[in-house]
């Protein structure tokens, strides 16, 4: 199951982002890291879509294109206005485009990483490190149509989320 939506400017494509957080603290991760998997060509809106879903989460810092980093990790310090209290603190955001496999991310403790419910982790170019994301991941692609407009197709979350009612 997925959502199509078309944006036609880069405000709008973060205000998506901004939503999909908003949307992720409301539903209960019972094992491991929130992760996220966005796929899609230079270009489409991966960064700026996570510029939105930072601020979404009450991060303040500014996300930059990580392109010559693999991984940066944001502090998220006050999510008690935001959320049912879940104990996120850290916002991990990778991009895997100079990665050449797998490995590479594996090296950086990915895995200890993902395993950690206190993590959300963004990854970029998510489709060259397919192996190594968890099966609950929340897939999100970017498609480019033309200079102004952005096909995204953003996944349902499963598995391991648990809808939290209050
Ligand atoms: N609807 C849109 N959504 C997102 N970005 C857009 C849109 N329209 C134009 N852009 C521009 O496209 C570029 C997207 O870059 P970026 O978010 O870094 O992509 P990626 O991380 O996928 O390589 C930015 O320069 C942004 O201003
Ligand atoms: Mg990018």
């Amino acid at each position: 199951m997925s959502t199509t939506f078309l944006t036609t400017s880069p405000r709008q494509t973060q205000k998506l982002g901004e939503k999909t957080a908003k949307d992720i603290l409301k539903v209960k991760n019972r094992r491991g890291a929130r992760v996220l998997g966005l796929t899609g060509g230079l270009g489409g809106g991966k960064t700026t879509f996570l510029q939105g879903f930072a601020r979404g989460l009450g991060i303040k810092e500014k996300v930059l294109s990580p392109t010559f980093i693999i991984m940066r990790r944001l502090k998220i310090k006050d999510l008690t206005r935001l959320s049912a209290g879940q104990g996120f603190k850290n916002f991990y955001h990778l991009d895997c485009y100079r990665i050449a496999n797998s490995k590479e991310l594996l090296d950086l403790d990915f895995k200890k990483i993902i395993a950690d419910p206190k993590n959300i982790v963004a990854v970029e170019w998510a489709d060259r490190v397919k192996k190594i994301m968890p099966g609950e991941a929340l897939w999100i692609n970017f498609e480019f149509i033309d200079n102004k407009r952005r096909r995204i197709v953003i996944g349902t979350l499963k598995k391991n989320a648990k809808e939290v009612h209050k």
